[in-house]
């Protein structure tokens, strides 16, 4: 087990360096399965969500290549064997190998992905696009007999934008004969680096980061190349650690536009910031403003920072409503919050009131997800004394190189294995 200890009230300046998307690397990783020929991945986080995409890559028998922070994938001679459980359920990302696979290979067999347990995360909306387009599928308890004797487009209307099933969708549509169209699809950046990583190897996408994908159906695929973008939650995290205790922070090589409504969020609320084409620079203030929050899909507040920026609001003065719209279980760092020192009362099973402000005190939490844990290290960086946080290996699953990033800026970080 892995414990983060941090001495708090140390200020963050200088530069953090923003790593590439998680939640693009680990769709782009198994969309590379697609290709015939090779493909080329850069600015891949080190994070350990990456480590188990690639030991599926391995268990497939996919020849892979790293060097720094590229990835070189060639699945000529992969077998579709099914992925054991132990592998697929450490990342909700392993479904974009059902998707993937059944693409290639018109049939696939796999268990029911993992991921932080924010909810219960189902993906009915996924099999119901893998219907549409020709597909039967078994499932017995949470395993999944998916197979097609032709992959046909169609029309697909997702009940909700899920980012998930835009992907796998969009995966399939790929290898199906004719066009699929995706209505009511999901608009994030990560789908759109996705397209246009499948359109590099020969796809015919069109439309990704709207509600409406129109995806032509080819043959074959050859060699690619994508850039993963910048993380935008990340970024965010960072932001707001510089809203909280920065002088004159900066956050490089980042996507301003991908963060507008975290940037036009954090202004509303005081926060002094300067915005530059691919860095801001934050400092802290002691006039921070209460604020009302709604998360939403992009390009809406997103969920992945809601945990996040509920520290920053703890710290500001006056009332704040959260409202969790997306996931039915994301306010489990709230009691660890309230240890450390903040005031927040839960008004209903998806919305809290924040009272600020609060002084946090430090204390032993557990970062029971990925962002929860990151609410934690953001609130042990103000607290006045050490906080401890157990479980840390959650918040390594998405953070890339966090404590050497934290450290170079000043904080006051380390990451012992228990
Ligand atoms: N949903 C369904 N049925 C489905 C699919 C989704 O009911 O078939 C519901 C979900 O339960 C949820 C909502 O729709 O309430 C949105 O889910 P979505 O499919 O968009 O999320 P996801 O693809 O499972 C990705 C990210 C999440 C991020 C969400 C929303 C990855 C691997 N995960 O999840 O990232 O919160 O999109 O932006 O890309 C994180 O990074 O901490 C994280 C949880």
């Amino acid at each position: 087990m892995k414990q983060i200890i941090i001495k708090g009230g140390k200020p963050l300046s200088g530069e953090i360096n923003i790593s590439g998307a998680k939640n693009s690397a680990v769709a782009l990783i198994p969309a590379a399965l697609l290709s015939d020929g090779e493909v080329t991945i850069s600015n891949i986080p080190n994070i350990s969500d990456i480590n188990a995409l690639n030991e599926i890559l391995e268990y497939l028998g996919a020849t892979v290549v790293i060097k720094d922070d590229t990835i070189k994938i060639n699945s000529t001679n992969i077998s579709n064997k099914e992925i054991p459980e132990n592998i697929s359920k450490k990342l909700r990302a392993s479904y974009y190998f059902m998707s993937a696979l059944l693409g290639k290979y018109k049939h696939v067999e796999m268990f029911f992905p993992g991921g932080c347990p924010i909810g219960s995360r189902p993906i009915d909306q996924t099999l119901k696009s893998f219907r549409a387009l020709g597909a039967t599928i078994i499932e017995e308890e949470n395993r999944f007999k998916i197979f097609a004797k032709e992959l046909k487009g169609n029309y697909i209307y997702l009940d909700m934008p899920s980012v998930g099933a835009t992907i796998n969708a969009m995966l399939v549509a790929t290898k199906a004969t004719g066009e699929t169209i995706i209505e009511n699809a999901a608009h994030e950046p990560e789908i759109v680096n996705v397209a246009n990583f499948l359109n590099s190897m020969g796809a015919k996408i069109i439309g990704a980061g709207t509600d409406k994908i129109k995806i032509i159906g080819v043959r074959n695929l050859g060699s690619g190349f994508a850039e993963v973008i910048p993380d935008r939650i990340e970024a965010g995290t960072y932001l707001i650690a510089g809203a909280l205790i920065g002088d004159n922070l900066t956050i490089n090589n980042i996507i301003p536009e991908h963060l507008e409504n975290v940037i036009l969020k954090l202004k509303e609320m005081n926060v002094p910031m300067e915005i530059f084409s691919t860095k801001i620079k934050v400092t802290k203030t002691n006039n921070l403003v209460a604020a009302n929050i709604r998360t939403a899909g992009y390009p809406g507040f997103p969920t992945d920072l809601q945990q996040p920026i509920t520290v920053l609001l703890s710290i500001a003065n006056g009332e704040s409503l959260l409202e969790e719209t997306i996931y039915e279980n994301r306010f489990q760092n709230i009691p660890y919050l309230k240890t450390l020192g903040a005031k927040v009362t839960m008004i209903s099973e998806r919305q809290i009131k924040i009272t600020g402000p609060a002084n946090y005190h430090g204390g032993t939490v557990i970062a029971t997800d990925l962002r929860a844990g990151a609410s934690m290290i953001l609130a042990g960086l103000i607290a006045e004394n050490t906080t401890y946080i157990d479980k840390a290996e959650h918040i390594l699953r998405g953070y890339d190189g966090i404590e050497e990033k934290l450290k170079k800026a000043g904080a006051d970080i380390k990451i012992i294995t228990e």
